[in-house]
């Protein structure tokens, strides 16, 4: 190979051609490597082309291209998937519980819409499937791809699993150029018992339901695999297309059924409430039979116009429901009651069973929540079950909702054994033998022994590297435990110098040194441990080092403080920007007053509980959190839809929209970034004026604020 220039002194264009000669010759590598399983680079050339592409990037961010091989855990061979990232996201739906919320879900749409009782507005229902949504891309209706739904952005790959799935066409017939299929692969209880009786004549892993063994069928590297496990198959939707369906949804599923798709026969089309909750009368009758897992009713609008102007919260459509279907019941009995210790240090009862099918699925254990509960008590210390409390030995029931824990609802007294005796629920954390206590107002007992129990250490670090979090393909939890049993890894930051301790020093321009300080005395390297190998520690090794570059939603996610969870994390994340000022600023609001902790407490969604458990915890993890930020790069939180006319903007509306409801102008609004305020201040910097405006546009012209008739809105924000 011709000699390499430094980084240092590449130009932009010779940056950006080299970048796209390693793409070209890692990603030949990897395909030789992962898909044909005949390497044509060695090891060492291959580390070497992957860390002057890192280099390149390092210093040519912006250069960085789509498909760069550092972003490609397609790298990560015997456990991974590469990953696909949806043309379209793909949705999850809200849930109904009640015949009263289907009709405000009703209701609501008709506010929105603006329509009134008269306008006929109809819906599809047809069941909710419970398996695993996938996304089938067809090209010229050729099957080209199929991906996971991931975290709904980003899913895996599992095209040649798909193909192996028998009612799946592969060709569909009379299909638009490009053809997005979404549905639901799923599998029927008989096949379901079937697997589990093979796997266990295998000494295999079986399956907890018939969910999760299409989920672990599905996502096998070896697709021969999946064409043995009988999954089948529903569609339900679609994604990207390049023309579209029909008008309706039930035209557009006829359609998807005619290009040769299975789709439920259980769907139905409603004119209004009561018909819908009619579909759902009949659906659950039926759901015994079906013979595979329901578990709701899902409704949506049928003209497909209406849904695109409902349009999409963050992550659910405005014009779909799920209605749940309850629970399904048995009788079993409490074989033990074990203790569970959590991230947080709570400690969750865990009823033992003696095992019993709850709807098709063996169930052997099931949550008793926390100790009030066992005794019979809420958190306010009220009866429940008329206060009868739970004792070993005990015949309960046990209900199981769809993919939801199953939990013993309630206990039989008249068959309770006589030597029965009340639960004792523990003082001291069972893993460490700290104390546990309760707090005031706090339902649960906790360990206080904090990250120095074990438990909490592994329940930390497998929340650290989960999908959400920290997303370390090849460190799943058997992984974590392992490694954290041998004292590899107690803490985040281990995680990122396992490749310097125990990876046998491969890089170059080699460590610092420290190496053999570190590493366990046994000198044992990841790669010889049980269960590992060359390959599957090199590419852990490299899972690692691609998330060295994290966001910073992301990162205050994986930290795990209890009370802030993803969401909040990414709104705080894009209230404070950069890592740094959020930390300055947290120390600051430790104090739990000035202006900081105002701040902090303005943040949209973030309370006091939430706000006093990030202070204390970031304070009292201080080294732990820097030992691992020496390791990361934390990307800044970019502030949401910065690239529209109104991003940042405060916007007031007023008089009457004749275009659309307020509902859908404030939807549309927020979706662009701007604040949607009800009264005009000196903060406003926009109102949309309707007809019948009064002292709102007054107000706004004497502050001399911009004021604008609905047609100049629409044409702000891009039309209807
Ligand atoms: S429509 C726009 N219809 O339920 C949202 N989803 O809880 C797309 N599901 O991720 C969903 N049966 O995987 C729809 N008949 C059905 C469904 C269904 C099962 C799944 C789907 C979705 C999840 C949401």
């Amino acid at each position: 190979m011709a000699k390499q220039k430094p980084v240092g002194a590449l130009s932009k264009a010779a940056a950006k051609q080299e970048l796209a000669s390693l793409a070209k010759r890692i990603g030949a590598a990897n395909e030789a490597y992962h898909v044909r399983d005949d390497p044509k680079i060695d090891d060492a050339e291959y580390d070497r082309l992957k860390a002057r592409n890192a280099e390149i990037e390092a210093r040519f961010p912006d250069l960085k291209r789509d498909d760069s091989p550092s972003e490609q855990v397609g790298a990560a061979p015997a456990e991974g998937f590469s990953k696909i990232t949806h043309a379209m996201g793909m949705l999850s739906l809200a849930n109904a519980f009640s015949e009263e919320d289907v009709v405000k879900f009703v209701e609501g749409i008709r506010r929105y819409l603006g329509m009134d009782e008269a306008e006929p507005l109809k819906f599809t229902a047809e069941p909710k499937v419970d398996g695993l949504s996938v996304s089938l891309r067809y090209e010229g209706g050729k099957l080209v791809q199929a991906a996971t739904r991931g975290d709904g952005s980003v899913g895996e790959d599992v095209t040649a699993n798909v193909r192996e799935i028998g009612c799946i066409p592969q060709q569909a017939r009379d299909a638009p150029k490009l053809l997005e299929v979404r549905g639901e692969v799923y599998m029927h209880h008989e096949d379901f018992e079937k697997l589990n009786k093979r796997q266990e004549k295998r000494e295999a892993k079986t399956y907890a339901n018939p969910r999760n063994a299409a989920a672990g069928s599905l996502r096998q590297l070896d697709a021969q695999i999946t064409r043995e496990r009988a999954l089948r198959f529903f569609a339900h939707g679609w994604g990207e297309l390049s023309a579209p369906l029909a008008k309706t949804q039930k035209e557009a599923m006829d359609r998807l059924e005619g290009m040769g798709f299975p789709v439920n026969a259980g769907a139905s089309l409603c004119s209004g409430p009561e018909e819908m909750l009619e579909s759902y009368a009949r659906i659950a009758q039926g759901r015994g039979e079906l013979g595979y897992d329901i578990d709701g009713v899902v409704y949506k609008v049928d003209d497909l116009d209406l849904q695109r102007r409902l349009g999409v919260r963050s992550t659910t459509p405005r014009w779909a429901i799920a209605h749940k279907l309850p629970a399904e019941l048995a009788w079993t009995t409490l074989t033990d009651i074990e203790i569970q210790v959590g991230r947080t240090g709570a400690l969750t009862p865990v009823a033992r069973l003696a095992p019993v099918t709850v709807g098709g699925v063996v169930v052997k254990n099931a949550t008793l929540h926390n100790e009030d509960y066992i005794a019979g008590r809420d958190s306010e210390g009220r009866e429940i079950r008329e206060g009868r409390d739970i004792r070993v030995g005990d015949r309960v029931q046990v209900l199981r909702a769809g993919d939801v824990i199953p939990k013993v609802a309630d206990v039989d007294m008249k068959k309770r054994p006589k030597t029965a005796k009340p639960y004792k629920f523990p003082t001291k954390c069972p893993e460490c033998g700290s104390k546990a206590v309760r707090e005031e107002d706090d339902a649960t007992r906790r360990c206080t022994n904090g990250f120095g129990c074990p438990a909490q250490q592994v329940e930390r670090l497998r929340h650290f590297v989960s999908r959400a979090a920290f997303d370390i393909e090849g460190l799943g939890d058997k992984q974590v435990k392992q490694l954290h049993a041998d004292g590899w890894i107690r803490e985040p930051a281990d995680i990122f110098d396992l490749e310097r301790n125990y990876g046998g020093g491969g890089s170059e321009d080699g460590g610092d040194g420290q190496m053999d300080l570190l590493a366990d005395s046994s000198g044992t390297l990841l790669s010889e441990r049980e269960g590992w190998g060359e390959k599957s520690a090199k590419s852990l090794f490299q899972a690692i080092e691609n998330k060295r570059k994290i966001p910073f939603g992301k990162l205050l996610f994986a930290l795990g403080i209890r009370h802030v969870g993803e969401q909040a994390s990414n709104l705080i994340a894009r209230t404070y920007g950069s890592w740094e000022e959020f930390a300055r600023e947290m120390h600051a609001a430790a104090k739990l007053e000035g202006p900081e902790w105002e701040r902090l407490m303005d943040v949209d969604g973030v309370g006091k509980v939430m706000a006093e458990s990030l202070v204390k915890t970031l304070e009292s993890e201080r080294e732990s959190i820097d030992r691992l930020l020496k390791h990361l790069s934390v990307e800044d939180a970019a502030r949401p839809a910065a690239d529209t006319p109104i991003a940042g903007k405060t916007v007031v509306f007023t008089g009457t929209l004749e275009r659309m409801t307020r509902a859908e102008a404030k939807a549309r609004a927020e979706a662009m970034g701007a604040k949607v305020a009800g009264s005009v201040s000196p903060k406003t910097n926009l109102v949309v004026a309707g007809p019948g405006a009064g002292s709102k546009a007054k107000k706004a012209a004497e502050l001399g604020i911009e004021v604008v008739e609905e047609e100049a809105w629409l044409e702000m924000i891009g039309g209807k």
